[in-house]
């Protein structure tokens, strides 16, 4: 194989790499910033599944998370961790096709 060949073979295995995401193998949730925070809180009434098989921009998780409020006892919680949990949920189960790799990250791009 040409040398060219081999190193955009070698870029391309690397990228894939970087993206790949790491699971938790506790609850089977994505390993990212947040993730003790939504296992502390998400995970006591229902298993991570729940979430895993749910998808949603920051609203629709915000009214899935007041909906509980509301009516399954979940607690209230301070504007921080709300945050950060909301956060982790649009980004790691965002709407739309699963299978499509996120965004590259800026520094993950050439210059
Ligand atoms: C106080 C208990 C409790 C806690 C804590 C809790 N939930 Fe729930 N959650 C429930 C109940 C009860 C259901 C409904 C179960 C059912 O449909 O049988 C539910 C359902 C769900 C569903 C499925 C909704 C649907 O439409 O199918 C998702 C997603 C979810 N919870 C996410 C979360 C997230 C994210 C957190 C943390 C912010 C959380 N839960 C914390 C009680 C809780």
């Amino acid at each position: 194989m040409k040398t060219f060949l081999k190193l955009a073979l070698m870029l391309a295995v690397g990228i894939t790499l970087l993206n790949a995401k790491e699971i938790d193998k506790e609850s089977g949730l994505i390993v990212d910033k947040g993730l003790q925070t939504v296992k502390t809180n998400c995970t006591v009434c229902h298993s991570a599944k729940f979430i895993i098989l749910q998808k949603g921009d920051r609203e629709t998780w915000k009214s899935m998370i007041r909906w509980m409020q509301k009516t399954q006892g979940l607690w209230e919680f301070t504007p921080e961790i709300e945050d950060e949990i909301l956060t982790y949920l649009e980004t790691n189960y965002p709407p739309g096709d699963i299978a499509r790799r996120p965004n590259l990250k800026a520094k993950d791009l050439p210059n």
